[in-house]
This record gives C-alpha cells, sequence and structure tokens, in this order.
C-alpha cells in the first residue's frame, strides 16, 4: 500500500513512474579500511540490510572505471544517500523509442526517389568512399531496436563475418517498458523497424537496386535491442547495453533515443558520457522539438556533456512521398540554429553538430518492403533519429584513417557534419567548443591552440564571425519564445592578444581570444549568444563555437505563477474533484479522497522538494497561494530544517527537472498520500505543503536561492 502512490506522477512528466532508482557506488579501492573481501556491491546491500531499507535488486551494473551500481526498487530514497559507498542515486527515466517512423516504401525506378547519395555529397562522404575509406576495422553498436540482418544489404545473416557480427536483446518482442527485462537471444527481425533505418544510414552496401551505400559500409555492426515492440524504454536497460557494448569493443555508438530534459545530468547520460571520455564517439540524438518548445529544451542523453549531440538538417533533396511536387528542399543543407534547442541549463553547448536527417533514403525490415525513405519534415525526433547513425558513421571512417582514438577530431564546433574536412583538414583547432557560460560564472578569456598537422609551413589569420543571438524569453514574460526564436542584432565582440602567426608542421600556438557578451540587451529575456573564431590559412579553415548567455541564470524564473495555462494561479492544491483547494480541507485517503500538488515549470531547476510543514509556520514563501484565507492551527509536530526552514518530513524530492512545454497535459502533479517519502505513515493532523525549487546555478544550501510557495492547511484525518 504504502509504496504505490509514492511517485504517483502523470506518466509524460519527466519524473520517475516507479520506484526504481540506479544506485551509484564507488569503487572498492576508492574506499580506504574497506572490509577484508568486501565488494562494493555486496557491501551496499549489507548497508541497506543493516538500515532496515527494504529493497530489490533488478540489475547489477559492474564495469570498474565507467559505471559501478545497481537498479534498485526501493521505497527510501533518503536513507540511502548515506549508506556505505552510496556516490549518487538517480531515479530510473523513461525514454520514448524511436517515434512511429513515418516512411514511404520505394522501389527501384519510383520517381519518388531522392538523389541516391545527395547527402554524402554535401558531407564529401562519397570522396572518401572512392578512396576506400569505408569505415573498414571499425566496430559500430546501436543501441535501438534491433537490425533485420537477414537483410540482403545489410549482410543477409548475423554473428562474426556478418556486417551484424554481433549484439544483443536486452527486452524481447513483449517488453513494455515495466517490469523486468527479457535476456534473449538476439533474434528478431520484423520489430526492428527504427535499428534497420539506422543501420542502413551507417551500413547499407552498395551494388543494391538504389545505387546508395551507408556512410561507413566497411565497419561492423552490432546490434543492442533496447526497445520492444511496444515503445518506451528505461535507463537500466540502456545502461546495460552501453557498458556491454564497450565490453564488446566497440569503437562508435549510435542512440536514437532520448527524453526532454535541458540537463546534462541522469544516469543514462553521465554513463554515456564516460564511455565517451574513454575515446569512443557516442553520437545520440538531439531529439528537438523545437516546433513545439522553444529553447533549453534538448534531451536526455544527448546531453552527455562527452557525447555528440546531434541535429538535423533537410537532405538537400525532397522527395516526392506524398504526391507533393517534387520542390528543391527551401531548408536543404542548412545548417539547423542551435538557438532554437539548447543550451542546457548549465551552459553546454548542445546539440552539438548538425547531420542530414531528413528524407533519407535507407533499409526498411525485409518483411515491411526493404526499401523506404524516412520522410516528413515535421517529423523532428524523426529526423535526430536519423542524423545520430550519420554522425556515428563518419566517425567511424575517421577512426579509419586516423586510428581509434581520434575523436578531438571528429567535432569540429557546431555546423555540418564534415567527415572529409576533418580527415584531410591540415589545421586542427581546440577546444571545439568555447562555454563562456553566464554572466556569473563568466568565462570569457579563453585560450584556443591552432595546431598545424599539415606537411607545409602556413600563415594563420584569426577572425570572428558572431552567430545569432537568441532571446530565448518572450519579453516582459516568464514564457519561452517558440520556434524560430528570435534573434538579436546584437553580438560578442572578441579580441586577440595574437591574430596573425605562421607555424611549420607540427607546431602548434596557443592564443587568447577574449570574449565580451553583446551589450544593451534585456537580460530577463536570456540572450544566448554564440560565434565561431576561425584560423584561416590560403584555403584551410577551422573553427571553434563559442556559447555564452547575456545574464545571470539564477535570475531566471523557475515556477509558473500565472494562470495562463489552467485559469487559476499556480502552484496549487487540487481536491479530488481536481478544484483548486482555497479554504482548509481534512482528507481521509481512503477511496480517492486525497490532494493533489499541481504545479508548472517554466525553467529547469537543479532541486525540487515538497516537505510537510507545520500548519502554522512563518515562512515568507517567494509565490503567495493568493486567495486563501490566513488560518493557523496550532502543531505540535516538529522536526528538522531543509534550507533552514523547520520541516516535520519530505514528501518529494527530485532533482534535474527540465521546463514543461506549454501542453496542459504535461504538467506535474503529485497525488499525497499520507506517508513520508521514506515509507512512514505521517501522523493525523493539520499541515501545509511547502514546494521549494532551487534556481539554476542556485546554492541547495542557501534558502534565498530557492522559489518557494506555501499551500493551504491541509488535514490529515486517515
Ligand atoms: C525472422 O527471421 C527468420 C529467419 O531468420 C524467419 O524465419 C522468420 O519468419 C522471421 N520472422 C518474422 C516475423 O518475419
Ligand atoms: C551509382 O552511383 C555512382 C556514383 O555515386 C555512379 O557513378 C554510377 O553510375 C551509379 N550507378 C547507377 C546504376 O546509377
Ligand atoms: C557554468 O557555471 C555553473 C555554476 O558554477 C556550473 O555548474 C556549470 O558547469 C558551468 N558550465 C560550464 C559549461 O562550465
Ligand atoms: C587548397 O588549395 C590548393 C591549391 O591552392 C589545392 O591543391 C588544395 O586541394 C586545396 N585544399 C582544399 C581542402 O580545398
Ligand atoms: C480537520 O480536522 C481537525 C481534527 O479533527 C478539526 O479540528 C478541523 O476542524 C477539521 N477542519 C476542517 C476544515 O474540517
Ligand atoms: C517576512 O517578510 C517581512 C517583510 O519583508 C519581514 O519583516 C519578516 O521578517 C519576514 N519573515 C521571515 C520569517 O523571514
Ligand atoms: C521517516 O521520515 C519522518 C519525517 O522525517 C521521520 O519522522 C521518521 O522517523 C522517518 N522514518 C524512518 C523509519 O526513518
Amino acid at each position: 500500500m504504502k509504496a504505490a502512490l509514492l511517485l504517483a506522477l502523470f506518466a509524460s512528466s519527466t519524473f520517475a513512474t516507479t520506484n526504481l532508482y540506479i544506485v551509484e557506488v564507488a569503487d572498492a579501492s576508492d574506499i580506504p579500511a574497506k572490509r577484508h573481501g568486501s565488494q562494493p556491491h555486496e557491501r551496499l546491500y549489507r548497508s541497506l540490510q543493516e538500515r532496515k531499507i527494504s529493497f530489490d535488486v533488478q540489475k547489477e551494473y559492474n564495469s570498474p572505471g565507467i559505471f559501478l551500481g545497481a537498479s534498485i526498487s526501493l521505497n527510501d530514497v533518503a536513507n540511502v544517500l548515506s549508506a556505505d559507498g552510496v556516490v549518487a542515486i538517480r531515479p530510473v527515466h523513461t525514454y520514448s523509442s524511436p517515434k512511429p517512423v513515418s516512411f514511404k516504401v520505394v522501389s527501384p525506378g519510383d520517381p519518388a526517389l531522392p538523389d541516391s547519395e545527395s547527402t554524402h555529397i554535401l558531407t564529401g562522404v562519397d570522396k572518401l568512399h572512392e578512396q576506400a575509406i569505408i569505415g573498414k576495422g571499425v566496430k559500430i553498436g546501436i543501441i535501438d531496436t534491433g537490425i533485420d540482418y537477414t537483410h540482403p544489404s545489410l549482410g543477409g545473416g548475423f554473428g562474426p563475418g556478418f556486417k551484424v557480427a554481433g549484439g544483443y536483446d536486452f527486452v524481447g518482442d513483449n517488453y513494455n517498458g515495466h517490469g523486468r527485462s527479457y535476456h534473449g537471444r538476439f533474434d528478431h527481425n520484423s520489430s526492428s523497424r527504427s535499428g534497420t533505418l539506422v543501420g542502413g544510414i551507417i551500413g547499407a552496401n552498395p551494388g543494391n537496386p538504389f545505387n546508395i551505400s551507408g556512410v561507413a559500409y566497411g565497419a561492423e555492426l552490432w546490434a543492442y535491442r533496447v526497445v520492444s515492440c511496444f515503445g518506451s524504454v528505461t535507463d537500466d536497460i540502456v545502461i546495460d547495453a552501453l557498458l556491454m557494448s564497450v565490453k564488446d569493443g566497440m569503437n562508435v555508438l549510435s542512440l536514437s533515443l532520448g527524453q526532454s530534459s535541458g540537463w546534462t545530468e541522469g544516469t543514462t547520460a553521465v554513463v554515456a558520457s564516460r564511455i565517451a571520455a574513454t575515446g569512443k564517439i557516442v553520437a545520440i540524438a538531439a531529439g528537438n522539438d523545437a516546433s513545439s518548445t522553444g529553447s533549453w529544451f534538448t534531451s536526455t542523453p544527448g546531453n552527455a556533456i562527452n557525447a555528440i549531440s546531434v541535429a538535423s538538417s533537410d537532405n538537400t533533396v525532397v522527395p516526392q512521398t506524398d504526391g507533393t511536387p517534387d520542390i528543391p528542399a527551401p531548408s536543404g543543407g542548412l545548417v539547423s540554429s542551435f538557438s532554437s534547442y539548447g543550451p542546457t541549463y548549465d551552459m553546454y553547448f548542445k546539440p552539438s553538430i548538425t547531420a542530414p536527417g531528413g528524407n533519407i533514403l535507407t533499409t526498411l525490415p525485409v518483411p515491411l518492403g526493404s526499401w523506404g525513405v524516412a520522410s516528413g519534415v515535421r517529423e523532428q525526433i524523426l529526423r535526430t533519429s536519423m542524423s545520430a547513425p550519420f554522425m556515428a558513421g563518419s566517425a567511424a571512417l575517421l577512426f579509419q584513417v586516423k586510428g581509434k582514438s581520434a575523436s578531438t577530431a571528429a567535432q569540429q564546433g557546431a555546423g555540418l557534419v564534415q567527415p572529409y574536412a576533418a580527415i584531410f583538414t591540415s589545421t586542427v583547432i581546440t577546444p571545439a567548443e568555447l562555454l563562456l557560460n553566464d554572466t556569473t560564472h563568466f568565462a570569457g578569456p579563453q585560450k584556443i591552440t591552432i595546431k598545424n598537422v599539415g606537411k607545409t609551413v602556413q600563415s594563420y589569420t584569426l577572425s570572428h564571425v558572431p552567430a545569432g543571438t537568441a532571446v530565448t524569453l518572450s519579453p516582459g514574460t516568464i514564457d519561452p519564445t517558440m520556434s524560430r526564436v528570435p534573434l538579436a542584432a546584437t553580438y560578442a565582440t572578441v579580441t586577440f592578444n595574437m591574430a596573425e602567426f605562421t607555424l611549420g608542421p607540427g607546431q602548434a600556438q596557443q592564443v587568447v581570444a577574449t570574449i565580451s557578451p553583446p551589450q544593451g540587451l534585456d537580460p530577463s529575456t536570456l540572450p544566448v549568444y554564440s560565434g565561431f573564431i576561425y584560423a584561416t590559412s590560403g584555403n584551410d579553415s577551422v573553427h571553434a563555437t563559442y556559447l555564452g548567455v547575456a545574464a545571470p541564470l539564477r535570475n531566471a524564473q523557475v515556477l509558473d505563477d500565472t494562470d495562463s495555462i489552467f485559469g487559476f494561479n499556480l502552484p496549487v492544491i487540487l481536491d479530488p474533484n481536481g478544484n483548486p483547494q482555497n479554504t482548509p480541507t481534512n482528507y481521509t485517503f481512503v477511496g480517492g479522497n486525497a490532494p493533489t500538488v499541481l504545479w508548472r515549470q517554466v525553467f529547469g531547476t537543479p532541486l525540487l522538494r515538497l516537505d510537510l510543514v507545520a500548519a502554522n509556520i512563518v515562512l515568507n514563501a517567494t509565490i503567495s497561494a493568493r486567495a486563501v484565507p490566513l488560518l493557523s492551527f496550532s502543531n505540535s509536530h516538529n522536526g528538522g530544517t531543509f534550507a533552514q526552514v523547520p520541516t516535520i518530513g519530505p514528501l518529494l524530492e527530485m532533482d534535474f527537472l527540465g521546463r514543461n512545454d506549454q501542453f496542459a497535459t504535461r504538467d506535474r502533479t503529485f497525488l499525497l498520500s499520507n506517508i513520508f517519502a521514506n515509507g512512514t505513515v505521517i501522523p493525523d493532523g493539520s499541515y501545509k505543503i511547502l514546494l521549494r525549487a532551487l534556481k539554476v546555478t542556485g546554492d541547495p544550501k542557501n534558502e534565498a536561492d530557492y522559489e518557494s510557495w506555501l499551500s493551504p492547511i491541509v488535514g490529515i484525518a486517515a
């Protein structure tokens, strides 16, 4: 009974939907004076038992150096943090599977066919293929729905010697995102639509009736199936797949899944980032929802700090898929503006790069028709699902030529992926991204290193090319601006300590670029500015991309305190009929007689808490509960403080929540039960509920860094 109501949240929020958590533990060697023979997992379980915490282990992760821990269902999260060796506890997130793919089955000679190799020509992949640079010797893991390896252009078989040389099925056909996963042999084929589209973009063999080829058709593909025939996938399974792919020796990983977040946190993102830091390339769909959501909304795990989050550009040619006239695509070949989607709340540059992702001719599972054009300019998820494998294939080409640890050169700053240029450039600029942060944490002076990796002496000139400054919030409101995010014609300025120099082959020069944010903009609109620093020598030109926000992020409002979506002010307590509770009300918690806390976030928060507090608490909340008569009941309960506020006990604590979009159905609710977050029953009495959201960059220990709201009196009469 007690667990059932603990996290009863609406399904589409970014919250955990079960009481499943991923607990990360320290390596045994990290802990001095460890007990003899104590292994990290055993130590954790023993410590939980000593604390009388009931738990059920679902999966164990044992990849020293990358991730040690377990996915565990438990109720008492707060008590686990202090258990032996625990490094982090993160709720399990559910990711949407690659959205139902809209595609048109095609046959040779079909007038709807796009130019067979247009995306390869756009990026120089065709020229690399001519030089037999096809990803030979590189292993690419595809974490998706599986691949129809019976497809003749995908090798026609499975196992050593075949194109699809290995893999694993973590879910079977019937797993629906809940419960234990099925560990099966990799043998399915008809449900593998998304993975087969991805597999063809990376690896389709030439010599097919359509005269197309995958970006890296010489690479080995390994299929890790994490999505069943029905829908979603959870962190615990994706992490399993990520860790197995590393043990299998993958050099490159492609993931086309995600959930909007805006944060670089989340267990899958953390694991993906650590894998990328070991020199592998992890390409993940940016999952852009730009058309309906605006900025600060990129997906996790694509936000993983070291992963490459891939946005989509359209193919240069739009095929005639729906009986429409064959138009060059208006956006064809254009680099999508990053400003519509990112950055992250901690000011990382996501999406990191753009690759072709729309209107791509690729393989379909044989039972579904073998070949199709993944189409539809509005299907944003689909498009980034198709661009991540393009990036993964491009990385494999680079690895074939430069060796399998050349990952720094793979990402030449923002822009369209250019594997040909990345391989044949005679200049390398590092870092490729200059992260300037907000005005409080401003990192204006940036050290940049330019290296001549060519065979001749080169004379370089540095220059600055500003890009757009995105106005990410509507002036005078707390609402995000929607796509296309408006741009201000005010730019950063840059000075160099040295703007011209000459380098012999193998020589490098470090320079300092001092970047000043654009002036005269309204900081309350959170203007995100960006631009490029170019190092040019003759026709050789490389760039680093800078990104910053001309405002202190701490000032951005997190909680919606308006009535714009619901017609009554938020946050609010809803009674069992869904009406705002305006006067003190007692609840029995029987037969659905329970209150619900409803709130919306217009910006991300690193920490959100609901605490039970005394009905007579003295507290100046930042958001006042309007139209609520101020009655106070005396109350004898007492216990603890949080950020200097006396609290009785925590009801809910969530970290790294992204903002809501504009759809009321996805707003955040918490159905109260008469239990604390640790499962202990709350004594009958009169209380209030304190909602607090920490501001971005805020100090969790500083009360002034929270927005807060205090509910009307909620009586527990269970
Ligand atoms: C899956 O592939 C096998 C051959 O490997 C075939 O016998 C079977 O019919 C296929 N199943 C479906 C549902 O297409
Ligand atoms: C296939 O494409 C290549 C270039 O990408 C071209 O040279 C060749 O003629 C094409 N073949 C057919 C049958 O279209
Ligand atoms: C920006 O500053 C915040 C606050 O110190 C920090 O948490 C974040 O990691 C910084 N971002 C970058 C990209 O350095
Ligand atoms: C740069 O120019 C030289 C001759 O001026 C040419 O040989 C070379 O191919 C060019 N490089 C690129 C990358 O276009
Ligand atoms: C709620 O219950 C308490 C305790 O029984 C009682 O004193 C109080 O009057 C009740 N409040 C309301 C609004 O019914
Ligand atoms: C609440 O605000 C009032 C007016 O600003 C102030 O006098 C009072 O001390 C504050 N109370 C607390 C508990 O901070
Ligand atoms: C659970 O939390 C409440 C409120 O903080 C506390 O009073 C109670 O002792 C806790 N129960 C356990 C078993 O730790």
